[in-house]
């Protein structure tokens, strides 16, 4: 792995950080670092070999050389870089060679600290996955029909299939969950926003026979995630009284510092008239 030199230019020549990790020493500091967890797609689609630290050359085992596409997990991809990196096998004496490479080059560095890219979240996509439950995040592959359906079984008004589907395509970040046994919807979440500031979340959804076991969280947890990785720290929120208790433990809370919130009501204006 190497640092962008554009981004970093004292990298340049193959430096890595050890410019930024001299300067920071300098200062008196510790050099700390956050990663992604696995290794990058860029990596397993040029199948680059994997570094035995000890040899200094490509790692081999059971009489071959091992390289990126042997440790890179294709169906274990990082759930909201999809395109960017997947879990490594760590069982592989290859996979674990690659991970001591590159905590070594971090070492060299001069990186006294390196945390990983974990999320917290209550269930993982391992575990939905064994469950039969499937995370999309584009609508590619989404059933309009069917979504519309979920929304009619918990109560929200039937809406026109093409007028749902401009609605996602002006979507921000949207989650889907599919249950594999009827390859249909069965959970949903999406939020609108200007990308940078401000997002509003809508249409949370589970369907009735799949409530109550955690789908509503899981959507919730995700979106939220994506959100805050995109720097975006003002996530709002329209809630029915009867699931606030659903939303304060994900960390809403109604009219703080008593800011209330207004909606244009076009059945007042109608009054007016
Ligand atoms: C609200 C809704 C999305 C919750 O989804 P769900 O999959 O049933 O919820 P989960 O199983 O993920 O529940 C997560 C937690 O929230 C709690 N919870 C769920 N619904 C709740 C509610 N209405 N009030 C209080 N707590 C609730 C659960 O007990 C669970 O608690 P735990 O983490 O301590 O075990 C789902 O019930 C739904 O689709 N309702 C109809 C549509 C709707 O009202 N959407 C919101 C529009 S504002």
């Amino acid at each position: 792995m190497v640092p962008d030199p554009d981004r970093w230019p004292s990298s340049t020549g193959g430096k890595g950080f050890t410019e930024v990790a001299k300067k920071v020493h300098d200062m008196g500091l510790k050099f700390g670092i956050h990663v992604m967890r696995g290794i990058s797609t860029q990596a397993v689609n040029a199948n680059t070999p994997i570094l035995d630290i000890t040899t200094g050359q490509a790692y081999e085992e059971s009489g071959r050389k091992w390289s990126a596409q042997d440790i890179g997990i294709k169906e274990r991809t990082c759930s909201w870089m999809q395109h960017g990196f997947m879990s490594v096998d760590t069982t592989l004496g290859a996979g674990k060679a690659f991970l001591k490479s590159l905590h070594t080059q971090y070492a060299e560095w001069g990186v006294d600290l390196a945390t990983s890219h974990l999320n917290n979240y209550s269930i993982s996509d391992q575990a939905l996955e064994s469950r039969g439950f499937i995370l999309c995040r584009t609508i590619d592959e989404l059933n309009l029909d069917h979504l519309n359906s979920v929304f009619v079984a918990v109560g929200f008004p039937k809406r026109d299939p093409q007028k749902i589907r401009v609605a996602l395509e002006n979507t921000d970040s949207l989650l889907w969950v599919e249950y594999t046994k009827t390859s249909k919807p069965v959970a949903f979440a999406r939020a609108t926003g200007d990308g940078v500031f401000n997002a509003i979340i809508w249409d949370v959804v589970v369907d009735p026979s799949f409530q109550g076991i955690g789908l509503g969280k899981a959507v919730m947890e995700r979106l939220i995630h994506q959100l805050l990785l995109k720097g975006i720290c003002n996530i709002a929120l329209y809630s029915e009284p009867r699931v606030l208790g659903f939303y304060r433990p994900l960390g809403f809370v109604a009219d703080p510092d008593g800011i209330r919130g207004m909606v244009y009501s076009t059945r007042k204006q109608k009054k007016m008239k």
